[in-house]
């Protein structure tokens, strides 16, 4: 018996030992062969993570924390950051010519990644942001992508963020009057009227917060002047905004925000947004839908009464009904594509908006010979008195202005990584790169980019070069730590006249391709328009030391620490 017991107890110990091994090296991470990766985390279980940690304790920056401690420590355009092994490594790439490849030009080796849909996939299961190319995300980008058209956009779209802006200059010259020359915070009025320029843009409907804000401090000032107190029709969606933020901020942190995500929709605080959101859309719908009904087939083909994205939409359900022998109209208000898209274009279309809108009220600041020579140019274009019309802002070609907004937008950097995975075997820079990897890239160009062998390059990337140039390595591409809009004006050499130049550089401040930023144009143009009557109106003069730092945190966007203005009325 004790024999049995020995003999059994010689075979079980070696076998336990290998299972304990082959557990243990199971739990090591697991690089991908060739990519760079630091030596030491692949030889821990905690990979990467424990030079992590403190990093984005320190500085906020999740995405800039990754690209520090891999691409930017080991030197190299590529590398992966390395989980422990029950996770595949992530794959970093801060080359922005491949990544601009990559997007514009690989969609069929590169999709969505889940660890980006993941995040949206509970709570707006229906909404593009969280959804792989398919059919029928496709189809739903049909749906949409005419509200996103130029034409669309400057017929019904501008003069509404031309008036919301004018709404700002009003009340920043109220705040300037009360101000004593201090500086105050500017990121909440950016909120505000970037939420009330997306809500108007997509329901038609006034929100009415900054209208509210100058009533109410007209009224702190006037002492006399009546001020009806009862919050604007918009307030509400502020709250639930706020929060669809927040909680998409909050769960992006968690180990797994898939079931963070899953958790929030059970709580009575998801459902009341939910309920709320929806009852204020489906009755601007129902409103909407009444109208469209009482149009003739003519005018309603016409489309000249869209007067805002919804109306297009729904215009063309009560067209394809009415072609259809009046077959029955499909109820919007319980389409969940439908409001998973608006919820998402709310949420997203604002937030990132306003962000980059601060950056630039910061780069102002900071870059003044810019901001005096964006005044003159502006100045030349639109004579005045009157403040320039939207159809003028759009309509007047003015380069440096053009140039000014793109700058912007790559400076701000406020959606700074973001993620692909490989739907097939393929490769990037010369690296293997199986099926199902996950790729982060860098969308923040701030540094000149490593040397990159052209051959290893894709042979779209390198033809895309022959076709544009490499800009980064000629004059666009100095200083990009800085403020520097005439990297993309060209001067022809004949006629002294300067043109913009889109392909300058890179452009990756919206991702790209036929997953990149659907709301791109929209912000262009609110960008454009903001800056044009903002500096027009108001100089952005010098802040005090401590309120000069372009320290940055980033929750779902990268956002100023320090989002601080002192403003002169001119
Ligand atoms: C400055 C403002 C904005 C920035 C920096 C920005 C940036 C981005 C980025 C980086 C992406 C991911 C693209 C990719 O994966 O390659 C994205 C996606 C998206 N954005 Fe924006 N965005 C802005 C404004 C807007 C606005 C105003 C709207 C809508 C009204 C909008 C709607 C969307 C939608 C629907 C997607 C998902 C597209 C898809 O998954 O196919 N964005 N945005
Ligand atoms: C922004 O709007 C909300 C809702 O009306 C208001 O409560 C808040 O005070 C506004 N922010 C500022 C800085 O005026």
């Amino acid at each position: 018996m004790s024999n049995t017991f020995f003999s059994y107890g010689l075979i079980a110990i070696p076998f336990v030992s290998v299972v304990i091994i082959m557990a243990i090296r199971a739990l090591y991470p697991k690089p991908y062969p060739d990519i760079p990766h630091n030596k030491d985390s692949a030889n821990r279980v905690s990979g990467d993570i424990p030079d992590l940690v403190p990093l984005i304790t320190a500085t906020n920056e999740f995405s800039n924390s990754i690209f520090r401690i891999t691409t930017q420590k080991l030197g190299t355009p590529i590398a992966q950051f390395l989980f422990p092994g029950i996770r595949k490594p992530l794959i970093v790439l801060e080359d922005p010519r491949e990544i601009e490849d990559l997007l514009l030009r690989r969609n069929k080796e590169f999709d969505k990644a889940p660890m980006a849909l993941d995040i949206f996939q509970p709570m707006f299961p229906k909404a593009s942001l969280a959804q792989y190319t398919t059919p029928e995300l496709k189809a739903q980008k049909r749906l949409w992508a005419d509200v996103m058209t130029a034409e669309f956009l400057h017929k019904a779209t501008a003069p509404r963020i031309h008036k919301a802006t004018l709404e700002l200059v009003e009340l920043w010259r109220l705040r300037i009057s009360v101000s004593n020359d201090k500086p105050f915070a500017v990121d909440e009025d950016l909120q505000n009227t970037t939420l009330d320029a997306i809500w108007v843009s997509i329901l038609g409907d006034e929100a009415g917060i900054i209208d509210h804000s100058i009533k109410k401090l007209r009224n702190k000032i006037g002492g006399s002047i009546p001020f009806d107190a009862t919050p604007p029709r918009g307030g509400f969606l502020r709250d639930e905004v706020r929060y669809i933020s927040d909680t998409i901020a909050r769960i992006s942190n968690t180990p797994s925000p898939k079931w963070a995500g899953k958790f929030e929709t059970y709580t009575p605080r998801y459902q009341r947004f939910r309920s709320t959101v929806t009852r204020e859309i489906s009755l601007l719908m129902a409103a909407a839908i009444k109208r469209f009904q009482g149009l003739d087939v003519e005018t309603l083909n016409s489309g000249d009464t869209d007067r805002c994205m919804l109306d297009l939409v729904l215009r063309r359900l009560v067209l394809q009904s009415r072609k259809n022998n009046n077959a029955p109209l499909p109820d919007p208000t319980k389409d969940q594509n439908m409001l998973d898209e608006l919820f998402i274009m709310l949420v997203g279309g604002h937030d990132s908006t306003a962000n980059s809108l601060c950056w630039f009220v910061r780069f102002m600041e900071a870059y003044p010979t810019v901001q005096s020579e964006l005044r003159t140019v502006l100045r030349a274009a639109f004579p005045g008195p009157e403040p320039p019309s939207a159809q003028a802002i759009i309509e007047t070609n003015v380069p440096y202005l053009d140039a000014v907004v793109e700058e912007g937008f790559r400076l701000a950097g406020a959606a700074k990584g973001n993620l692909r995975q490989a739907v097939v075997d393929t490769s990037i820079l010369g690296y293997h790169i199986p099926k199902g990897a996950e790729i982060f890239m860098n969308y923040h160009i701030t540094r000149p980019p490593v040397p990159v062998d052209e051959a290893k390059r894709s042979g779209s990337c390198q033809a895309a070069a022959d076709k544009h140039g490499d800009g980064l390595r000629g004059r666009a591409g100095y200083d990009l730590d800085k403020f520097e809009p005439r990297r993309y004006l060209v001067k022809d050499i004949d006629t002294g006249k300067e043109t913009f130049n889109h392909y300058a550089i890179p452009s990756l401040a919206f991702g790209g391709g036929y997953r990149g930023c659907a709301g791109r144009k929209l912000a262009t143009l609110e960008f454009r328009i903001f800056v044009s009557l903002l500096i027009l109106n108001l100089e952005f003069t010098d802040l005090p030391e401590e309120m000069r730092s372009m320290a940055a945190t980033e929750k779902i966007f990268r956002q100023p620490d320090m989002p601080f203005a002192r403003l002169k009325v001119l």
